[in-house]
């Protein structure tokens, strides 16, 4: 018997049957925001290498969340620029530091924003790693305990959601306990689960002035190489109760997602990061490429590849564009 040859442009041949048979939709909701916090009054300080981002002054904050809201967009991930940096990264976990009151505002003005807090280090310690240093060396477990303070202290401040992105080994486990012995057992852990030690990264280290002063991180971020790494430390953070994995960064490790979306059941979230922003608005601002075209193509590989979650600087730009669709 002779079958009919299949003709898929029938079902390609408008929008509207376009959209009938799409297969990944992305919507607002599944945006979040990156919003870099610091010290002063009225501050809006544009980040020379991500053309679109700011650094603002907490008082700064509600209006941007509100006009976020507006777009679609429900969360948010802080990162902290503390007024003093020192070697044990002291202002991570410091009551009044930048986070906590960039949260405690938010949660005031703004309470149905979602917020996600970046529990790091390296934007609070004054030679820039991730950790404390022994020896000129990250110790992995005198650093859990700093850590897992200030994931307290950002849930004491009204966090929604902790994520941790330093990398140290057990800290999901140590974040987890400390919250849940508060009785933030609602508390929900994000974890960089799969971070790779990325020349992506190098515009965020200029908005976050956390660029190691020597060494780097490949001590304790992974190998670009290695992809069966990254199932072996996804798998360490959900058994010690991860609620959501990430992959960091996104466009160049689309594999890497992919592999964790069919290993685990969890929610699986990507950071688009700043190196993978900036080329592409370097590319629109020169013509070279249809800006809003290439941001949308991107984000939606990034969700087909297998990510309930994006974190992208595009975020609102996303939400304006999906208005209109
Ligand atoms: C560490 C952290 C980094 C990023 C997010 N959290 C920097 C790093 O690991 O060096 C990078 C995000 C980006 O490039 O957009 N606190």
């Amino acid at each position: 018997m002779m079958f009919p040859e299949y003709r898929p442009r029938r079902l390609r041949r408008n929008e509207q049957f376009r959209s009938l048979i799409r297969e990944t939709r992305m919507s607002a909701g599944q945006l979040i925001y990156p919003l870099f916090v610091q010290p002063g009054r009225k501050v809006r300080e544009p980040v020379g290498s991500m053309p679109g981002v700011f650094r603002i002054s907490v008082d700064q904050l509600a209006a941007e969340a509100r006009e976020c809201q507006e777009l679609g967009l429900n969360h948010l991930l802080l990162f902290g620029l503390p007024d003093k940096k020192d070697p044990v990264g002291s202002g991570a976990h410091a009551k009044d530091g930048i986070i906590q009151r960039a949260i405690r505002e938010l949660k005031n003005k703004v309470p149905e924003m979602m917020i996600t807090t970046d529990v790091c280090l390296c934007e609070y310690t004054s030679h820039g790693h991730c950790g404390i240093l022994i020896d000129k060396q990250v110790d992995n477990d005198a650093t859990l305990e700093i850590l897992a303070q200030a994931a307290l202290s950002h849930a004491r401040a009204g966090a929604d959601m902790v994520a941790p992105s330093d990398m140290m080994d057990g800290r999901v486990a140590e974040i987890r306990q400390i919250l849940d012995e508060n009785n933030f057992e609602r508390v929900p852990i994000m974890s960089y689960a799969v971070k790779y030690a990325s020349a992506f990264y190098g515009p965020f280290r200029d908005a976050a002035e956390c660029a190691p002063q020597e060494g780097d991180r490949q001590g304790y971020q992974m190998d670009p190489a290695n992809s069966r790494e990254a199932l072996r430390e996804a798998t360490l953070d959900m058994e010690e109760g991860a609620d959501i994995l990430m992959v960091k960064p996104a466009v160049a490790y689309l594999d890497i997602i992919r592999q964790l979306r069919d290993e685990f059941d969890l929610p699986i979230a990507a950071y688009h990061v700043s190196g993978e922003y900036a080329m592409i608005k370097a590319a629109a601002a020169q013509g070279w490429i249809d800006e809003k075209r290439v941001m949308a193509e991107t984000l939606l590989s990034i969700h087909r590849a297998g990510a309930d979650i994006i974190i992208t600087y595009y975020a609102k730009e996303m939400a304006k564009l999906l208005r209109n669709v």
